[in-house]
């Protein structure tokens, strides 16, 4: 039980870790620097300065990677930068520390609870790092020799001759092995090492001593010294998995492809405690650490009560992430409740938070984060266009300014253009209504529509 191989681990890694592209993919960091101090156009970050600035001494304190159980709360008005915040806080944790993204509806599906959604939220963002000692043979090929046998079928048998400077040893080859260095087209003056375990080759590159057959070998090739003493070697591997990773593949009746496709349903408990014990184990036998990585749950205004005690719980649990949630609210309901509470989120969860609050953005700074999607999504746009995004980005909003760069960039290809021009604009404005206008249209036509309760209720906020 609680097992888990570098080699599954790193399957998983590839096909779990897609980044979700789109909406902030310019953003690429937090764009500050070595004192924290947010440059003013860095790394795809514009502005907001204090929020930024704020969010990277949250960084800081979460690579020392002592600290975990916190909260964050970063709050402000729509579209002034909270999502893209916590994504520069995961771009710039880098891909050992684990960060989760969720969005707070994202709770409620019908395939597993609240609190399973939850608790695999939490597990996904805290990291095991692993220390493995594996043995391995190291050495320069001298040769392989290949026999067929010679009755023309059955298994193909071999031998390997290995070297170092001080040493030179004959292995025997079976089936697997023969495919595997045939596969890598290993060959005399490789240097390989080969996992005792799993029987995994690695190319480490060409000895030095073949230098000579440079020509034959092409500009790639990488040249290493013949390794000294023993053939075979003790090496640590280090490598780190989330504890839902862990839950995963040792969970009976999943098994870890169940990570690939996403559907894991709901781990039994037991295989839970199962593992927090043996993770207990290898840390007290030095074999192990605990990563707390980052949570981030986004519009947090849409868990209800049960899910805030659950979060209050949670934090205090020793293997627990750090907790960064965003909301645009006010004073609000707290969901399944009747009381209202400060951005919809309960005292009790608000008194243990470290709050970050965005502000809106000047002129100048929408015209800078106009530009840089505009980069992004490769339009060329006109400076008078520019100009006039910008205006529509003021007195609209930002997201609605940053949607009309890609429907004006198709508006100018179909009239054969090159840049985006102010016509263009002026096009995608009147074909698309932003928000307000489309309120006021709907306050116009109320009659006929469906379900009208203008007047009675206040109108959705986009988030
Ligand atoms: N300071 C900023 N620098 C660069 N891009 C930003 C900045 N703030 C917001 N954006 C971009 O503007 C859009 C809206 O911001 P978003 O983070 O979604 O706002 P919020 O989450 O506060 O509602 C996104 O595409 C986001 O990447
Ligand atoms: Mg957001």
């Amino acid at each position: 039980m609680a097992s888990v191989t570098a080699e599954k681990v790193q399957e998983v890694r590839e096909v779990t870790r897609i980044e979700r592209i789109g909406a902030h993919s310019h953003i690429r960091g937090l764009g500050l620097d070595d004192a924290l101090e947010a440059r003013a156009v860095s790394q795809g970050m514009v502005g907001q300065a204090a929020a930024r600035r704020a969010a990277g001494v949250i960084l800081e304190v979460i690579k020392e990677g002592k600290i975990a159980g916190r909260a964050i709360l970063i709050a402000g008005q729509p579209g002034t930068g909270k999502t893209a915040i916590a994504m520069g806080m995961a771009q710039a944790l880098g891909s050992d520390t684990p960060f989760t993204s969720i969005a707070g509806s994202e709770i409620f599906s019908l395939e597993m609870s609240k609190t399973e959604a939850l608790t695999q939220a939490f597990r996904k963002s805290i990291g095991v790092r692993i220390k493995e000692e594996t043995e391995i043979i190291e050495g320069e090929v001298v040769e392989i020799q290949i026999d067929r046998p010679a009755t023309g079928t059955g298994a193909k048998v071999g031998k390997l001759t290995l070297k170092t400077t001080e040493m030179e040893t004959i292995y025997d080859l079976g089936q697997k092995m023969i495919e595997s260095l045939t596969k890598d087209k290993v060959q005399a003056g490789d240097i390989i090492t080969i996992d005792k375990a799993s029987g995994k080759i690695t190319k480490l590159g060409r000895s030095f001593t073949r230098a000579r057959d440079y020509d034959a070998m092409g500009p790639q090739t990488k040249f290493v010294q013949c390794p000294e003493g023993e053939l075979q070697k003790r090496k640590e591997v280090v490598h780190t998995v989330t504890l839902h990773e862990i839950d995963v593949i040792n969970s009976r009746t999943q098994g870890f492809l169940a990570l690939f496709s996403g559907d894991t349903g709901e781990i039994k408990s037991e295989v839970r405690e199962q593992i927090n014990s043996k993770v207990a184990e290898w840390r007290e036998e030095g074999k192990a650490e605990i990563v707390p990585g980052v949570l981030f749950i986004d519009e947090v205004h849409m868990l209800d009560i049960e899910c805030f005690s659950f979060l209050n719980r949670a934090l205090e649990s020793d293997m627990a992430p750090i907790l960064i949630m965003a909301t645009n609210r006010g004073i609000t309901k707290i969901r399944g409740t009747q009381y209202n509470s400060p951005h919809g989120v309960p005292i009790d969860l608000l008194d243990r938070l470290l709050i970050i609050s965005t502000s809106p953005y000047e002129e100048k700074e929408i015209k800078q984060i106009l530009k840089i999607r505009c980069e992004e999504e490769d339009v060329e746009m006109s400076d008078d266009a520019l100009t006039v995004l910008t205006r529509i980005g003021m007195e609209t909003s930002l997201r609605y300014s940053i949607q009309l760069i890609t429907t004006a960039n198709l508006v100018s290809r179909k009239r054969k253009a090159t840049e985006v021009e102010v016509d263009d604009i002026k096009r995608v404005y009147s074909l698309f209504l932003d928000e307000s206008r489309s309120t006021q249209f709907l306050k116009e036509c109320q009659e006929e529509f469906m379900f009208n309760e203008i007047g009675e209720s206040e109108t959705m906020e986009t988030s």
